[in-house]
């Protein structure tokens, strides 16, 4: 039997090329070679989306996203996390046997606690839905960015708590983060993401790819003098945009024999002509969108069909069985 992969993606935003190249591609790329579940942490984001319309547009959106990138919903099972209620059923019994000390150890739980005093029960307890998202499935292969590693770590110490207390019950995870896409840097060579303001849309317009691009910070070096791109953000993109002009543009950095401004238009162009294509896909695909919400609803069919075996079992387990 083919080694199962599981992954999921929250709705709380646009795409960028972070998400893209951290997470949303290995799911396509490694869904010819695995058996996939991947799924849309809608729950995950009321915690900071309170707002049913953007939630609604978000969720559809971010399937014709993964559909766009050439996800195959005939190979993968695409489904959204509210569909499959034993998440949260078995979030709540992963609730009982975590102590708060320990979930306050987490490093997104310190972040949010350091920006908002009026933190909600569901960001404390965001460790334990994605341990619950996670251990249903026993998945071979959890590929997310680096940011996302403490959270996969929770998730093993869960499963080994509870299959200490009340037997062996779950598979040990382990997150899967390729060490060239692990953190994909922003416009500003901070990790891109949607809370620094500093991403690249991925289906962003010419416009907006442009506007990000050349937004992109760089140091004071002349536009003839020699240039180290190891240290350079714009370069750092280039490594995944632009790899067939790659050592060119190493050589042309060193010899001093390119500027900033033509690195970050050679970039912009790059990005524009990858992402041309999937934005028409994704434009044809959103004329049909009862498809689309069949893709997910079947999805959600599926998953649970594995999701409740294990929900069964663990109800047993813990004696509420009679
Ligand atoms: P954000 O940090 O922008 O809010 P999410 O938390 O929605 O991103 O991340 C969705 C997936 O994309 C996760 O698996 C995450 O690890 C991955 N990811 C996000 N940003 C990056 C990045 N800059 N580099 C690599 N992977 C990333
Ligand atoms: N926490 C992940 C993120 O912010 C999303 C997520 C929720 C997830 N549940 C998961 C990722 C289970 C992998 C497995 O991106």
């Amino acid at each position: 039997m083919s080694k199962r992969l599981l992954s999921g993606v929250k709705p709380s935003g646009r795409p960028h090329v972070g998400n893209y190249l951290g997470a949303m591609r290995q799911f396509v790329d490694l869904a010819t070679t695995h058996e996939s579940y991947v799924f849309i942490a809608d729950y995950h984001a009321l915690n900071t989306l309170q707002d049913p319309v953007a939630l609604r547009s978000n969720i559809l959106d971010l399937v014709l996203d993964y559909l766009a990138i050439g996800l195959d919903p005939t190979k993968v099972t695409l489904f959204k996390q509210s569909d499959v209620p034993e998440h949260t059923e078995l979030c709540w019994i992963f609730n009982t046997i975590t102590t708060m000390p320990y979930l306050m150890r987490a490093h997104a739980f310190k972040d949010a606690e350091a920006k908002n005093k009026d933190l909600n029960v569901g960001t404390f307890d965001y460790p334990m839905l994605m341990a619950a998202d996670i251990l249903l499935y026993s998945p071979d292969l959890i590929p997310v960015g680096a940011d996302q590693k403490q959270h996969v770590e929770f998730a093993r110490d869960t499963a080994e708590k509870f299959n200490r207390i009340y037997g062996d019950t779950f598979k040990l995870p382990e997150a899967y983060i390729p060490t060239d896409v692990a953190t994909i840097p922003g416009t500003d060579g901070q990790k891109m993401s949607k809370s620094y303001g500093n991403t690249i849309p991925l289906f962003g317009t010419d416009e907006e790819i442009r506007k990000a691009g050349m937004g992109i910070i760089t140091d004071s070096t002349g536009t003839t003098d020699p240039k180290d791109p190891d240290v350079c953000n714009v370069f750092a993109l280039h490594k995944y945009f632009s790899t067939d002009t790659l050592i060119d543009l190493d050589a042309r950095y060193r010899a001093g024999t390119i500027g900033y401004k033509e690195s970050k238009e050679i970039l912009v162009d790059n990005l524009i002509r990858f992402v041309t294509p999937l934005r028409e896909r994704r434009a044809s695909l959103a004329e049909n969108m009862t498809t689309v919400k069949d893709i997910l609803r079947e999805g959600g069919i599926k998953a649970r069909a594995v999701a409740s075996v294990k929900m069964k079992a663990v109800r047993e387990r813990v004696g509420v069985t009679v």
